[in-house]
Parts: C-alpha cells; sequence; structure tokens
C-alpha cells in the first residue's frame, strides 16, 4: 500500500477555512485502474472556488491568515466573512479534495490489458484531486503523452486546451464564423490565439491593457481591442464588420462587457440595414460568459434589438454535447501538440507546503497575465 501527501479544503461551521496536508493511503487499483504518481499540477481559476470558497482571500482575509503549527503537518487557517457564509452551506465541515488536472507517471496498475498497457508512460488525468502525491483512476481516462513530453507540459491537458477547441466545436455547431474573446492575454486566449491561426478562424481579442495587447500582437493576433481605449466600441464594431463575429466567448461574467459586444456586434449587423427596424437585426448575436473573473453582477443594457442569447458555457457539458468519439479525436490532438498550440509555461513551481503558504496565495491568487503557477507534489516532501 502506498501512501501519499494531499491537499484538502475545509470550512468550518464557525467560520475558518483550513488548507492542510494530510497523508493518505493509495487505493489498490482495480483491474481497470491504474496508480499515477503525481508530478505537475496547474492552479487554474476554476481550482480556487474549491481551494478557498468564499473566503475570496482578498486583502483584508489575507492580513488575518496565519500558518497553523509547522513542518508537514501546517495549515493554513483564514476567516470566511460571516455574511459569506451562507454560501458554502453545502460544504460545511467538509474536507474536500482539490485540483483539477495533472499529468505524472504511472507506477501499478490493475490485471486488465488495457490499464497493464499504461505501465511506466506518462499521462494527464483530470483525478479532482491533483494536489497530492498519487491519484488512483480508471485507466480509460488516462490521456497517454509522447515520449518527448515532459510532465510540466503534459499538466495543462484538459482544462485549457479542450475549451479552447470546444469553442471552435461551438462555432460551427452553431453557424457561427469568426469568434470574439475577452480577457484574451490569458493562458487560455493565447492557446485560442495559436488554435484559431492554425484553423484560419477569425479571432477578435479584447484586453484590458496595451501590455496584453501587444502579448497578442506578438503571437501574431490579427485583431486586438483594448477595453480601456477611448474608442473602444468604435473599434470594436469596424473588426466585427470585417470579420462578421456574432459569437463571443466572455471570461469576465460581471459588469457590461458581455452587453458591450452584443451592442457592437448589433451595430455591425445593422450597418446596411436600410429603412427602420423596430426590433433590430435579425441576426442572432450570441454570447457566452464562461468565466467569472469579475464577481459583480452581468449588466445588459439590451440595446441589440431581439436577436441575442447570453448564456452559461462549460467546457464538459460542450464535451457531453459532441459525444464520446469526438472528445476523444480533440484529446488526441491535445497530446499531439502540447508543445506547441497547447503549450502552458509557468512562472514557478510549489511544493504542496509552499501552495498553501499565505506568501504563495498572494502571488497566485490574482491571476494575472504570464503569471500561471504548477504545483509540484513530489518536491520538498
Ligand atoms: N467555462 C469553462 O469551461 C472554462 C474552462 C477553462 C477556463 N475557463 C475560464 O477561463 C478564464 C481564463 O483562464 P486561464 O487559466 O487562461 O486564466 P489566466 O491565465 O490566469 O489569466 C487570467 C486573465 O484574466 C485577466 N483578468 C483577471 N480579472 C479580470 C477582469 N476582472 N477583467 C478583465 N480581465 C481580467 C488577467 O489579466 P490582468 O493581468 O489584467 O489581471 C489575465 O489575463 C478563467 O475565467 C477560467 O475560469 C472556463
Amino acid at each position: 500500500m502506498t501512501t501519499g501527501k494531499q491537499v484538502f479544503s475545509t470550512i468550518s461551521t464557525n467560520g475558518q477555512l483550513e488548507l492542510s496536508i494530510v497523508d493518505i493511503e493509495t487505493p489498490t487499483p482495480g483491474a481497470d485502474d491504474v496508480v499515477v504518481r503525481i508530478e505537475a499540477a496547474p492552479i487554474n481559476p476554476s481550482d480556487m472556488g474549491p481551494l478557498f470558497g468564499p473566503a475570496s482571500m482578498d486583502q483584508a482575509s489575507m492580513d488575518q491568515a496565519s500558518m497553523d503549527g509547522t513542518g508537514d503537518g501546517a495549515k493554513l487557517v483564514a476567516p470566511v466573512p460571516e455574511n459569506r457564509m451562507g454560501m458554502v452551506a453545502a460544504r460545511l465541515g467538509q474536507t474536500l479534495p482539490v485540483g483539477n488536472e495533472c499529468a505524472g507517471t504511472v507506477v501499478a496498475t490493475g490485471d486488465s490489458p488495457a490499464a497493464q498497457a499504461l505501465d511506466g508512460k506518462l499521462v494527464s488525468i483530470m483525478p479532482g484531486a491533483a494536489y497530492a502525491q498519487f491519484a488512483c483512476v480508471p485507466a480509460a481516462t488516462c490521456l497517454v503523452h509522447n515520449d518527448t513530453t515532459s510532465p510540466q507540459r503534459a499538466a495543462s491537458s484538459f482544462v485549457n486546451p479542450l475549451t479552447a477547441l470546444c469553442f471552435l466545436e461551438t462555432m460551427r455547431m452553431e453557424n457561427h464564423k469568426a469568434i470574439v474573446h475577452t480577457a484574451a492575454a490569458s493562458n487560455l486566449g493565447q492557446m485560442l490565439v495559436r488554435l484559431c491561426q492554425v484553423e484560419d478562424v477569425p479571432l477578435v481579442n479584447i484586453v484590458r491593457t496595451q501590455e496584453q495587447a501587444d502579448i497578442l500582437t506578438g503571437l501574431g493576433a490579427k485583431y486586438v481591442c483594448n477595453s480601456s481605449d477611448n474608442d473602444f466600441m468604435g473599434k470594436l464594431t469596424e473588426i466585427l464588420v470585417e470579420t462578421g463575429a456574432t459569437l463571443g466567448f466572455d471570461a469576465i461574467g460581471g459588469g457590461k462587457m458581455g452587453s458591450d459586444i452584443l451592442t457592437a456586434m448589433e451595430r455591425a449587423a445593422s450597418r446596411n440595414a436600410s429603412g427602420l427596424n423596430t426590433y433590430g437585426s435579425s441576426q442572432l448575436k450570441q454570447v457566452y460568459l464562461y468565466g467569472s473573473l469579475d464577481f459583480s453582477p452581468t449588466t445588459l443594457n439590451r440595446a441589440y434589438g431581439m436577436a441575442w442569447s447570453i448564456g452559461g458555457w462549460l467546457m464538459p457539458m460542450l464535451l457531453a454535447r459532441i459525444g464520446g468519439e469526438r472528445t476523444g479525436e480533440l484529446r488526441q490532438r491535445v497530446a499531439d501538440e502540447i508543445n506547441t498550440i497547447f503549450a502552458s509555461d509557468y512562472t514557478a513551481e510549489l511544493s504542496l507546503q509552499e501552495m498553501i503558504s499565505p506568501e504563495a496565495i498572494a502571488r497566485y491568487l490574482p491571476k494575472k497575465t504570464g503569471e500561471k503557477y504548477l504545483v509540484a507534489p513530489q518536491k520538498g516532501l
């Protein structure tokens, strides 16, 4: 029986967030399972909710956060504001595993031929408990990598690469011909720029600083709009006229960006309309809110006629829609192009202990452009 360390997140009924590292016995693999020794796991925005819950870890909380104990037994303890406790009623007192995705080496297998075929291979997995030294998962869920790929590169194989691919699947299924993307200098956004170049799909990138615009232009992006510019709406509208983009993916979620995109789409779609159309253009304008970088309410000004739609969008739901066979093709494409289109680079590697320290949290929580952190569960323990 192998024992490994694993990070857990707990919010107690008395309003304390606790991140702890616990020794866990790795299950003996069933016939169709494999045990993966986890080498690298990214910290993505979607990992932060389960990690911190409504503690939000703003400056006030961080000032009060502290490490309780020393060495392997050290825990991060931080207060959860009283007015947010109602948001987490469903998880109070539960010790939750954290970390969506990771990569590592198969070190033990079940008896089935499919499981044994993975022995010693570098695989990416989505165990939902990626901030750990070992995971036992079904062999069928493993994405096997080529010999030239490193665990660091393989670590981010699902969340962002499959999302970029699924944006294009959505575009084609819903009969659009170009895409608008916000927070476009993100890790995902940079992958999308490379993917759309290869696929010859017009991509309209919306960023909020000139530095971000420069990053994307440096990658060869043709259309980049800075929402901080005075003429943002005018420039966006001109690009939408040129590209015909009627589909937007908004990672910001809160505020008025989704609405602004629809407004610009409507202006572009009705540019050459003759006469008065009370209900606006008949062209469907679709924006999906797929992230919550801004937690404030979403504001809609409804200045875009009646042919528009805003909805939520989640990559696993899109995968369910396209089915297992197509999903398998997309996964294999990620493995084949993980060092090019879908490559992620990292600011630093953190041990399990480092990742739960207030100093490290202060670095990775802001989700700044170009700053992505990798957890290395075998480091320093
Ligand atoms: N729905 C799904 O299935 C799905 C799947 C994968 C990813 N996602 C979402 O995709 C987004 C990007 O993920 P990632 O891993 O690529 O992120 P990342 O590399 O950490 O980058 C985050 C980016 O967002 C920008 N940003 C942060 N707050 C912002 C705000 N309020 N307004 C505008 N820009 C803001 C940052 O720019 P600054 O430097 O200016 O702060 C940075 O460029 C996240 O929201 C994530 O949750 C969703």
